[in-house]
């Protein structure tokens, strides 16, 4: 039984902010790609499907692990 209660929001600082969810299992890839514009706030699950998440661009992320901002800083 795959864990799936840990929760992460995105909240995209730029416009085209991309979210992308990877494949859990022996085959990793991307399966699915999230576009956000600034102020938009992604809240999702790592699930059955989903392993990891890559974030591309300037957001805001708050995981179980703590928060951090993906991008460019300046
Ligand atoms: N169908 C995907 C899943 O159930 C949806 C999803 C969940 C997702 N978390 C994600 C997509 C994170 C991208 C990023 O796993």
């Amino acid at each position: 039984m795959v864990n799936q209660s840990d929760y992460v929001v995105i909240k995209a600082l730029e416009n085209g902010v991309n979210v992308i969810g990877l494949t859990r299992g022996t085959d990793t890839r991307f399966h699915h790609s999230e576009k956000l514009d600034a102020g938009e706030v992604m809240i999702a699950q790592f699930t059955e499907h989903t392993s990891a998440i890559k974030v591309r661009g300037r957001a805001e992320i708050w995981t179980n692990v703590g928060q951090l901002k993906s991008g460019d800083d300046e």
